[in-house]
């Protein structure tokens, strides 16, 4: 049956590269979830728009299930392929197409890495300044699906900022050329913005043009220990009262002990509960006398215990990389990820909340926190005791979110900030998005997509 259906497209799209190895089938049909036993149709890997285009009207017409694909290295399942579906890899599109120095926009094809985009930028002069430590794999057509953060959204804003034009693949078969890098655009809906963060739902993003800017001057990167978590948003307002910042990132003591077990230095000596990474804009040595100033100050105050500031690049990648290299030191624990926000004013009263559910529901398992503070996001990394199977501790993570939406609910946040909403928090978008909002999302599910192809399953039922 399945070989029928391979053959019928084959026939369709002569030319189409079409993988069915069971190694290929493992490799793409999944993202960093690591949760579904893989299980797709076959791996398509089309080169042109024409033949993504192709492949949305044969799955039409033969209701195969599609399923969008970058670098697949998201956190919500949204590029999973586990039930017979056709992963459509936009891998081989890869391409910068072209540089406008004018409009200082860059065009590019979906499946190229953040990393190969933040290197044509800088060969014009220029910056695109989304940016996350995945960039070496994810892609930007991946990012654009999730209208991706990281660590630089306090300075830049979420993918969505650096989107001049799209052209899409609409899971009609239509292609659409959205807003076609227009600054100015006020004729109806912007349906660019409806594509961005979509994941792979609405449609297949097959270019994209891209806003660059000019580089951010001279920074300094420092690390600051702190006493408790009440300190991280006094340190925040304080340090963004009288610096300039392009980053503000946290992370506690128990993801510092996997960070530095997994090749980190450590940087700082002596016990702390807390940490933070900022980064700011440090054009002269009058904002090294006020960075310093303003450390003394929170030292004073009781919310800055020990702090660095780095002396060289390589300290400032080294301080990075205890911030960076979390989620790589996590990975074999299997961590259950909650990627949660609240508006930044409202992070007090919530972390406040949350610190004592947490405590209470994982009473005898290891929880980290680290994220982006200065955004209000927070990331909360739930490790798998070796003791527990998979399915109890996905149960027990799973109860322990529904608390978690219902706080997030009292403090007006939400339950995916910027890894999307995929499988895995598919069961808790009411906690974020009222009735009426859901019904208008289906509504428009339906208009872009009438016969459900595409990405079924991912962020509704
Ligand atoms: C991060 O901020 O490091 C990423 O969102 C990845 C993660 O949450 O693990
Ligand atoms: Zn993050």
């Amino acid at each position: 049956m399945n070989q029928d259906v391979l053959a019928d497209l084959s026939s369709r799209l002569p030319g189409l590269r079409l993988l069915t190895d069971p190694g290929d089938l493992e490799h793409y049909g999944r993202d960093w979830t690591r949760r579904w036993a893989p299980a797709p149709l076959a791996i398509a890997l089309p080169v042109s728009i024409e033949e993504v285009q192709g492949i949305v009207h044969w799955a039409n017409e033969r209701n195969v299930a599609l399923v969008p694909s970058g670098g697949r290295t998201g956190l919500s399942g949204g590029a999973v392929a586990a039930q017979g579906e056709l992963v459509v890899s936009l891998a081989r599109m890869n391409q910068v197409l072209d540089f406008n120095a004018v409009d200082r926009t860059l065009t590019v094809q979906p499946g190229i890495a953040l990393e190969a985009v933040h290197g044509a930028a800088r060969e014009h002069g220029l910056i695109y300044p989304v940016d996350f430590a995945a960039r070496g794999s994810c892609s930007i057509g991946g990012n654009i699906a999730t209208n991706a953060g990281g660590i630089r959204v306090i300075r830049y804003g979420n993918t969505r900022e650096w989107i001049a034009g799209l052209k899409v693949v609409a899971g009609n078969g239509e292609l659409l050329d959205l807003n076609r890098g227009l600054i100015k655009n006020s004729s109806g809906y912007d349906l660019r913005q409806l594509m961005i963060g979509s994941e792979g739902t609405l449609g297949i993003v097959v270019e994209a043009t891209l806003r660059l800017t000019d580089p951010p001057p001279a920074s300094q990167v420092m690390l600051l220990a702190l006493p408790d978590m009440d300190a991280l948003m006094q340190v925040f307002a304080l340090f963004r009262s009288r610096l300039s910042l392009q980053a503000f990132e946290f992370f506690t003591d128990i993801a510092l002990k996997h960070v530095l077990a997994h090749g980190a230095q450590r940087a700082i000596d002596g016990d702390h509960p807390y940490y933070v990474v900022t980064e700011f804009d440090a054009v002269d040595e009058r904002v090294q006398d006020i960075a310093l100033e303003v450390f003394e100050q929170g030292v004073e105050q009781g919310w800055i215990s020990d702090g660095v500031m780095a002396q060289s690049e390589a300290q400032a990648a080294a301080l990075w990389r205890l911030r960076e290299g979390i989620t790589e030191s996590l990975a074999s624990h299997k961590p259950y990820k909650n990627d949660i926000s609240v508006r930044i004013g409202a992070v007090p009263d919530f972390l406040q909340d949350i610190q004592s559910l947490l405590a209470r529901e994982y009473p005898h398992i290891d929880v980290v926190w680290f994220g982006h503070i200065g955004d209000g996001n927070l990331h909360i990394n739930v490790l798998k005791p070796a003791s527990l199977s998979d399915a109890d501790f996905i149960a027990q993570c799973e109860h322990v979110t529904k608390l978690l939406a219902q706080a997030l609910q009292r403090h007006g946040g939400s339950i995916s900030a910027e890894h999307g909403i995929g499988l895995v928090k598919r069961a808790y978008l009411e906690s974020t998005r009222s009735a009426a909002e859901i019904a208008l999302m289906r509504g428009v599910k339906a208009t872009f997509d009438p016969n459900g192809i595409l990405n079924p399953g991912k962020v509704f039922a």
